[in-house]
């Protein structure tokens, strides 16, 4: 077969913003029957239309491998003649402005292997609309501003189905005839079509209740299998916080008499915000001490935030189009991460989500499928739920809050809610909310939606004594990215304090100035010796700094920064330096690092939860990421000295560590999530030096570990060495895991992540374990999204990872062409790397482009990934 004329023919057609055209007919009212069944799902829907403005279009109803069985209008069944099919489209051409459809269609849940739509997963049925899945269910005009009132009535199986949820309120329920029952669920609430859900399933319910600011009583459930019941709590505890914390500090309640939550574990993504019914997946629900380690305790708590805070920012007040997708997901993640910091350290949540940002959207932004928060075209749109879209989104509505201060900032959001609510709206609405409730002119902030890339600020302080004056000069510097050659300087606030270097106190507090031109000067006056820049504090704005600073004045911010966030990267930087001038060919030269580790774990005044992040080093891929060509093994090595000499200059100080921060009893204090943190990185330490009894420590940990955080940590410490104990312990971990999938999935994600020499023969066994499938995302991910993020094992020298991993996207395309995708921007890596790796990569994202029968998922992210 000559696949390139079946691609051509097939090419899928590129959605534009710019063609965006307000919607032909609206739906107010819906109206959906399903008799539910995994094997065939029959569902009859009866939509009330209404023409929108006067035109002489017919009906265009969205569909996704349906085919309609019956189709009426006002009561008539239509004769084969009035509608037709176009491309999966029911077109109905109608005389008069308002009318009532009716299609009936046949579903087979059991068999959707996307998860998307109606689905099986477990012995549950589940739905996923978001982004365009209800087409899957039913036929309807499947965008989202068109905005309806849906009343469901579900019919199932009473044994086999006992639970029927849906969203809004429950209205009626009752028995029928066969062991059949009903159930029926009216949401107030106007909604588009992505915000559909509906569970049917033997359920357990963790139930309690909250009383909002007015003083409504809403009922809570979070709806698990039975004998995950006890791993519900802290998601609860998490939704009551979340509750209260948006009223608080947003002034949001929230507006029906339930919210459910239900985890299933088959799911694509990390969880919906379906109006009153959101769906997680169970990673995001379910823990315990004994399987969840302190980290997904934090991204239950974050994630149950985000989801519940989306009833606001993003249901009450949704997208217009998916282009502005950014709207609901910068500014939730922006609310999620605001929550997170008041529950927890924020100085420890700046740093992990900085972490994150620079790890994900960074190199997003730095290679082929690099685009703006708000995309100008797509071809399939789920692959735009990218860390640009989230992360840099919610940098940008962090800068917005920054420069209106928080009081502004909360009369812009209270506009924005006031003024759109029950709207389908655009990033545009919410900057003009910004500006009229903020009172500040935003026009060239604006520049954030549109232009890609990361800005590179250049910052170059000099000193003149005779004055005493401080002259920083500044420079921004906006890479091209594809389709964008040319950029317009940027907004960019620089958030910089000056140090005194001889008593180490701060100059005059913080400042933070707007660089809007390309250059820009600025002069601070009255030192009687340089001071030192702290510079990007508080990572106020989502650039590359590229400041020249000499290691003594890292050092001395590494020591006196008040500034929590620049003072981890201070250390960062230290520890950049030191390995990428030993990477170039130079000694290692370690002693400036180890003596601000020194300094930093005898400072008894820090948190120890930000002494054990600031001690760490940066990961491979980072350390790549600062490199013009990657050189994954001289980074390894590097990296594998540096851990050594610091285990071994510091040994007695991080064996005094692992004793001290061992606790009797589990908690989830504070103090004790530290302990456990900085313990793991001790022991880590420990066990780079080389000393003889590292292993024999990290085993012991393993077993006597009461909580999933130490048993973890000392396992990945161990599945990256040589030693004996590294079997044994991942047998151990086995055995008493197996059945769990979520620890399972631990078990294969450790191996995948482990900087050992034989990973990549490691991984492809694994891929032949029987617990492995890869029909469940979250398996899959474990396994080959982990692997393509370990750096050294991914892109090693044979190229075999690369193949790996290329045959895992073509067999995952087939079933599930949304998580397939996800996997494919490793390997669009290729431009930086050495021209054999690159070949390799090239080669690789060729054999995938040419498969025939690709998903249009895959080959956007493939095609654009060559180009
Ligand atoms: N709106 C969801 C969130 O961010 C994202 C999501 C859930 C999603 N499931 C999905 C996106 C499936 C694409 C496909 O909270
Ligand atoms: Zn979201």
């Amino acid at each position: 077969m000559d696949t390139q004329t079946t691609q051509a023919s097939a090419a899928p057609p590129v959605i534009r913003r710019e063609d965006y055209k307000a919607p032909l007919w609206q739906v107010p009212q819906i109206a959906l029957e399903f008799d539910l069944d995994p094997a065939a799902t029959l569902v009859k829907a009866r939509l009330t239309v209404t023409r929108a403005g006067s035109h002489d279009r017919p009906l265009r109803l969205d569909g996704d491998g349906l085919t309609p069985r019956a189709v009426s209008v006002d009561g008539k069944a239509l004769s084969a003649g009035d509608w037709r099919m176009d491309d999966g489209v029911l077109i109905i051409a109608l005389p008069g402005d308002d009318h009532v459809v009716e299609t009936e269609v046949e579903i087979v849940p059991a068999s959707n292997t996307q998860l998307m739509g109606l689905y099986a997963s477990g012995g549950l049925l589940c739905t996923q609309c978001e982004p365009e899945g209800f087409r899957r269910i039913t036929f309807f005009p499947d965008r989202p501003d068109v905005l309806s009132r849906y009343d469901v009535t579900m019919r199932a199986d009473k044994a086999a189905y006992p639970v029927l949820l849906a969203n809004g309120d429950p209205i009626e329920q009752g028995d029928l005839a066969d062991g059949r029952h009903r159930a029926r669920w009216v949401d107030p609430f106007p909604k588009p079509s992505y915000l559909f859900a509906m569970v049917a399933g033997n359920l357990a319910c963790n139930a309690d209740s909250f009383t909002t600011m007015s003083g409504r009583e809403v009922k809570l459930g979070i709806w698990v299998a039975e004998n995950d019941l006890p791993r519900t709590g802290h998601a609860m505890k998490a939704l009551k916080d979340s509750m209260a914390w948006d009223e608080r500090t947003y002034g949001r309640e929230y507006d029906l008499d339930v919210f459910n939550i239900v985890a299933v574990a088959d799911f694509n993504f990390g969880a919906m915000e379906n109006k009153g019914l959101n769906i997680f997946n169970s990673r995001y629900v379910l823990a315990d001490p004994e399987t969840a380690t302190d980290p997904d305790y934090d991204a239950i708590e974050s994630v149950v935030a985000h989801e519940y805070f989306h009833n606001w920012s993003g249901d009450r007040v949704t997208c217009r189009d998916w282009f502005q997708l950014s709207l609901k997901e910068g500014f939730t993640v922006y609310r999620d991460q605001s929550f997170s910091a008041d529950m927890g350290s924020p100085a420890v949540k700046r740093i992990e989500d900085v972490r994150v940002l620079r790890a994900a959207q960074f190199q997003e932004d730095a290679g082929p499928l690099a685009h703006p928060i708000r995309p100008e075209s797509y071809m399939e749109i789920s692959n735009f739920y990218t860390a640009t879209v989230y992360n840099k989104g919610a940098e940008v509505i962090r800068m917005m809050a920054l420069l209106l201060g928080p009081e502004r900032f909360r009369k812009g959001t209270d506009l924005y809610f006031a003024r759109h609510d029950g709207q389908a709206v655009t990033c545009e609405d919410f900057v003009k909310a910004m500006e009229d409730g903020g009172d500040i002119d935003l026009s060239q902030f604006r520049l954030w939606y549109s232009q890609a890339g990361t800005p590179r600020v250049t910052v170059r302080p000099s000193y003149d004594p005779e004055s005493g004056a401080l002259t920083l000069a500044m420079r921004q510097t906006i890479p091209a990215t594809p389709g964008q050659d040319v950029k317009q300087p940027m907004a960019i606030p620089v958030k910089f304090a000056l140090f005194d270097p001889a008593t180490g106190e701060k100059h005059d507090g913080e400042e933070v100035l707007l660089l809007t031109e390309a250059q820009m000067e600025t002069r601070r006056e009255g030192f009687a010796q340089a001071p030192v820049l702290s510079i990007n504090r508080g990572f106020a704005a989502p650039v590359i700094i590229e400041a020249e600073q000499s290691a003594q004045d890292l050092a001395f911010l590494a020591a006196h920064d008040d500034d929590p966030f620049s003072r981890y990267e201070a250390m960062q930087q230290l520890m950049i330096h030191a390995l990428l001038g030993s990477i170039a060919g130079g000694p290692l030269d370690s002693a400036a690092v180890i003596d601000s580790i020194r300094g930093t774990i005898a400072d008894a005044a820090l948190d120890r939860s930000f002494v054990a992040e600031a001690v760490r080093l940066p990961s491979e891929a980072y350390l790549g990421d600062q490199m013009q060509v990657v050189d994954p093994d001289a980074i390894h090595a590097a990296r594998d000295a540096l851990q050594r000499e610091i285990g071994v200059a510091l040994q007695k100080e991080w064996r005094a560590i692992h004793a001290e921060c061992a606790r009797n009893g589990f908690s989830l204090s504070a103090d004790a999530r530290a302990a456990r943190k900085l313990r793991g990185v001790a022991l880590n330490y420990i066990v780079a030096s080389d000393a003889e009894d590292g292993p024999a420590l990290a085993f012991d940990q393993f077993d006597r570990a009461d909580n999933m955080t130490e048993r973890q940590a000392a396992l990945a410490i161990l599945a990256s060495g040589a030693s004996g104990e590294r079997a044994q312990a991942l047998a151990a971990f086995y055995d008493r895991y197996a059945g769990n999938a979520l620890v399972v999935d631990k078990w294969f994600q450790t191996q995948a992540l482990s900087l050992h020499p034989d990973v990549v023969e490691m991984v492809e066994a694994l891929g032949q374990h029987p617990d492995f499938t890869l029909s469940n995302p979250n398996r899959a991910r474990a396994l080959y999204a982990a692997f393509a993020a370990n750096q050294w094992g991914f892109n090693s020298k044979d190229g075999k990872g690369y193949r790996m991993v290329a045959d895992a996207i073509i067999a995952l395309d087939k079933l599930n062409p949304q998580t397939a995708a996800r996997l494919v921007p490793p390997l669009g890596r290729w431009r930086r790397f050495d021209d054999e790796r690159g070949a390799m990569m090239k080669a690789e994202l060729e054999r995938i482009a040419a498969t025939p029968n690709l998903s249009k998922d895959v080959l956007e992210q493939a095609t654009k990934s060559l180009a």
